[in-house]
């Protein structure tokens, strides 16, 4: 008797957890971007995806390594579409359909992707673009919209765009007095009625980051969750955080216009770790681990008590993206480009974030400048350094990041080594000159955040993939898989 009842307790609460799992009960969402000269293979990514609890991923194009791995996890995938293709897929609806059919359908029929957005554009709007995509944006969500309805996929995959925060503004520089940027303003109440129409949601980015580095006068401590900032009062309402006041900007701006339930995603937000004085870890930690305790509290604004979709930017590192915006890009991630931690994190229910697993490093060596070098007013010395950070990643040595502390034969030894490293260490990749030499001491300045790096080992990983493509089963994954089949059957019987 007593048995039976544990037993029907136990199978009870395997209901209800199986049920809050499929439900997607605690889960983060994340940016995967690729712009990396050494992209972690897509296997480790998805696992790392999986190890902290990450139930959904945007990727910014339909990267074919990332979509094939992501297939059967049941993580829910939006693919994005770069601005460079909108023309296109506006001018002509076979455009969008193939288009669909290669990076949707195919994934998801043949290789199990569970894609539930397609992105169209990315902050196509956004000022610095002069309107060089205004007019495409629309036209290209209604030909995808199209072509996924032709495909059989217009409930199963839900039409986007994600924007910038600088989509709209607010004249009494207050979030009741939200509403969207005049020069694009018609082509967003379009945007916004076809997307309703189509069950698709709106998503912005909203980076606090970005406005506390372009603003010498940005008040700091408003740019975090926990700040001790003098809030803002607007009417009834008291903002102490800069996300919230700029979200509920955008719900004042969707009201004024009549869409005041329109469902809203956050596609990117986040704070970078290097390259500038505020991108640094102590402040990504602070900002990230308040964004985290939002996500884990199901803490909406003011204005819209339910929260959005939150996805992260990013999840890791990459040190080929444009540094145009500034030199903090590319180092946005919550983990290093090899996948390492750069900081613990507080993911919810006593987790804390776990790093990347089976990574593969080149020999511990260092490129490093000769201590016989004479660096004084030498133009080859110079021309060492600009061949160095032309094909490496040098934004650690920007003014206010990491490495920034170091005089000038430090600067050259860290460029020498990103370039060899980079290099994958070839021999010829740490002959600058006559000015450098190879060590077996690492050369990073003690008690200081400045690292001299070792790459990751592509070569190493790519033969462990292809040593892996013949998976082999074995008597004990085979016994487990029958058992948890049956147990499986039983739960799903008792549920019913
Ligand atoms: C599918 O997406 C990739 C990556 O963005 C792109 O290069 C390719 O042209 C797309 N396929 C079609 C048929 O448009
Ligand atoms: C967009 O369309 C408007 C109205 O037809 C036109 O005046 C404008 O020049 C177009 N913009 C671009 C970048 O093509
Ligand atoms: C080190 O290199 C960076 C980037 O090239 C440069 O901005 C900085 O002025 C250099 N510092 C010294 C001491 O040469």
């Amino acid at each position: 008797m007593g048995l039976q009842r544990f037993t029907t307790l136990f199978l009870l609460a395997l209901c209800i957890l199986s049920q809050g799992l499929a439900k997607g009960a605690l889960g983060f969402a994340c940016n995967w971007g690729t712009r990396s000269s050494h992209p972690l293979p897509p296997q480790i990514l998805v696992k790392l995806l999986k190890d902290n609890g990450f139930t959904q991923v945007k990727l910014f194009e339909a990267d074919p390594g990332a979509l094939k791995a992501l297939g059967n996890t049941g993580i829910q995938v939006m693919v994005g579409i770069p601005n460079d293709l909108l023309a296109s897929l506006a001018s002509n609806v076979n455009a969008a359909i193939a288009w669909v059919n290669q990076n949707v359908s195919t994934y998801i029929s043949k290789n199990g992707v569970n894609i539930r957005y397609v992105a169209v554009g990315n902050e196509a709007f956004l000022k610095t673009y002069n309107g060089q995509f205004v007019n495409s944006t629309f036209p290209a969500i209604q030909n995808i919209q199209a072509a996924l309805i032709k495909a059989g996929l217009g409930r199963q995959v839900k039409v986007t765009t994600p924007l910038n925060a600088d989509v709209y503004q607010s004249d009494s520089g207050l979030p009741s007095g939200g509403n969207f940027r005049p020069d694009i303003h018609d082509q967003m109440i379009s945007i916004i009625k076809f997307l309703s129409q189509n069950g698709g949601p709106l998503t912005f980015n909203i980076y606090p980051f970005l406005s506390l580095d372009a603003d010498p006068n940005f008040p700091k401590e408003f740019a975090f969750f926990d700040g001790s900032a003098a809030p803002v009062v607007d009417g009834s309402i008291t903002y102490t955080n800069v996300f919230d006041a700029n979200f509920d900007t955008l719900i004042s701006a969707l009201e004024k216009n009549g869409f005041g339930q329109m469902p809203v995603i956050i596609g990117e937000v986040g704070w970078p770790t290097d390259g500038t004085s505020n991108a640094n870890i102590k402040n990504a930690q602070r900002f990230n681990q308040g964004l985290i305790n939002r996500i884990v509290k199901k803490q909406g604004t003011p204005k819209r008590s339910t929260p959005p979709d939150i996805y992260l930017f990013g999840l890791i590192d990459e040190d080929t993206k444009s540094i145009e915006p500034g030199p903090f890009e590319r180092h946005w991630g919550v983990f290093n480009l090899d996948g390492s931690i750069k900081y613990p994190l507080n993911m919810g229910g006593g987790k804390s974030l776990v790093a990347a697993r089976g990574v593969r490093y080149l020999p511990k060596q260092w490129c490093v400048l000769s201590s016989q070098a004479n660096v004084q007013d030498s133009a080859a010395f110079a021309d060492s350094m600009s061949k160095a950070c032309t094909y490496a990643d040098c934004t650690c040595l920007s003014p206010g990041a990491s490495c920034s502390g170091l005089d000038i034969k430090g600067n050259a030894s860290y460029a020498f080594n990103m370039y060899y490293q980079t290099m994958d260490q070839r021999r010829d990749a740490c002959q600058f000159n006559g000015f450098s030499v190879i060590t077996n001491i690492d050369p990073s300045p003690p008690q200081s955040a400045c690292q001299f790096k070792i790459m990751i080992d592509l070569g190493k990983h790519e033969k462990k993939a292809t040593s892996f493509a013949a998976p082999k089963w074995n008597k004990i994954d085979f016994m487990v898989l029958l058992i948890s089949s049956f147990m499986f059957t039983l739960v799903l019987l008792l549920c019913i």
